[in-house]
């Protein structure tokens, strides 16, 4: 069993990828600062995984504080800090040696992005190179990076291959593929005497859904952006209507076509990936991750209507600037290499969701 590092685990895909890792029997710190993620979903994730808490200690800093779950010989520690602070990351190698790291974080909104694209480059790049620098002074070379779908841009060929182009479309995207470009030349730089580094740039699709018990899910800051909060929330009747961005594109129903996958099914993908990494030889691995199944708004709407037996009105809108009208991987490359596919399907998708929405309708803050 390995001891990983997990940064941005209090966050969405980071907290279930956790919970699965966990239940596989490795051992992890999590590193967050919180600004997006919730001390209460690592405490969620210990509860489901049967750890129980040992203590939770402060530093003189207030960023520092700790918190330690265990089980037999299995623990869990979650650190409050800043990926971009040295000092911060050099507090999860203190304790035991770090066999490799699973990066999930960042800063993730595309009309963010463009507003504020500093913001992005720091976090994003800036932080990862910092990432990347620590675990080299502390010899660990494995590492795993959210990489996103939003690097393929407007794909001209569906299904995506990681084959497609590289042509981010905003400063998101932009990033994410910088920080792949850095990932390359680490991977091609060691030499005779420096061992070499065993990467995967995981690229994900639509992720959505939650952790079947409804205790874990997404917590979107404010008004969401993406389609299944959404849906939740006007299901819920928070909001009248679901705004249905474009009803003319090239689908067979006029509206966007995405490749969803379940949170859990990207979790254990983070699984696979990591335990060939540390299996196979120094390698950089470059993998889509997806269903390989295109599902459209309208379609996402009447399947969740017909699972959860609720009503979502929704509206015909006009389209939402840059957007595309499909994005479906090919997850066959996945497959081969990791043994490692899709198991949850969409009515599983839209049951989850709606259950931890019903569970947690203001997310963790309540
Ligand atoms: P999230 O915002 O829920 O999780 C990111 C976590 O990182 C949060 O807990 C946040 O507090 C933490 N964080 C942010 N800046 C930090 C910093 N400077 N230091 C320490 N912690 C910091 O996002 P998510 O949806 O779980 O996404 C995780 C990763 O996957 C991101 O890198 C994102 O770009 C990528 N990704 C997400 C999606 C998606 O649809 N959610 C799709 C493709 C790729
Ligand atoms: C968006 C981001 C992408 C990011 C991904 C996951 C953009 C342009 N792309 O992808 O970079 O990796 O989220 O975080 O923002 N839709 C509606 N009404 C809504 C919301 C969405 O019709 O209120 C439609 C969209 O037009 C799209 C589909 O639903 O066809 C999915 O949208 P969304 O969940 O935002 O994901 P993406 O746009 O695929």
């Amino acid at each position: 069993m390995a001891n990983l590092l997990i940064t941005g685990g209090a966050g969405y895909i980071g907290s279930h990828t956790c919970l699965a890792l966990l239940q596989m029997g490795h051992s992890l710190v999590v590193i967050d600062d919180f600004s997006n993620g919730s001390v209460d979903a690592i405490r969620a994730v210990a509860r489901l995984a049967g750890l129980q808490q040992r203590s939770r200690s402060a530093s003189g800093q207030a960023r520092h504080h700790q918190w330690h779950w265990q089980q037999g010989g299995q623990h869990l520690t979650l650190l409050e800090g800043d990926i971009r602070l040295a000092a911060d990351l050099q507090l999860a190698f203190e304790d035991q040696a770090i066999d490799a790291v699973l990066h999930f974080a960042g800063l993730k909104a595309v009309a963010e992005s463009v507003a504020k694209p500093l913001d992005y480059w720091n976090v994003n790049v800036a932080g990862s190179r910092q990432v990347l620098e620590v675990m080299a002074d502390n010899h660990c070379r494995t590492f795993v990076f959210s990489s996103s779908a939003t690097v393929y841009g407007m794909a001209e060929r569906v299904p995506i291959a990681e084959t497609s182009p590289v042509q981010p479309i905003n400063p998101y995207g932009q990033t994410k593929a910088a920080v792949e470009q850095m990932l390359r030349d680490l991977a091609a730089s060691s030499g005779p005497a420096e061992p070499g580094w065993r990467i995967a740039c995981l690229r994900y699709f639509n992720p959505v859904g939650a952790h079947e018990s409804g205790a874990i899910g997404e917590d979107p800051d404010g008004v969401p952006s993406n389609l299944l909060p959404l849906i939740c929330q006007v299901a819920s009747g928070q909001r009248p209507a679901l705004q249905v961005y474009g009803s003319d594109w090239a689908t067979p129903d006029g509206t966007g076509v995405r490749d969803y996958i379940h949170v859990m099914d990207l979790a254990e993908g983070h699984g696979a990936a990591v335990e060939t990494l540390l299996a196979e030889p120094p390698q950089l691995l470059t993998l889509n991750l997806g269903s390989g199944r295109g599902h459209s708004v309208l379609q996402m709407v009447q399947a969740f209507e017909h699972t959860n037996g609720t009503s979502v009105p929704y509206e015909l809108c006009s389209r939402r600037a840059g957007d595309s009208a499909v994005s479906v991987a090919d997850p066959s490359v996945a497959r081969s290499r990791l043994g490692w596919q899709t198991s949850r399907d969409l009515a599983t998708i839209c049951r989850d969701a709606w259950r931890w929405h019903q569970q947690n309708p203001s997310g963790y803050a309540q």
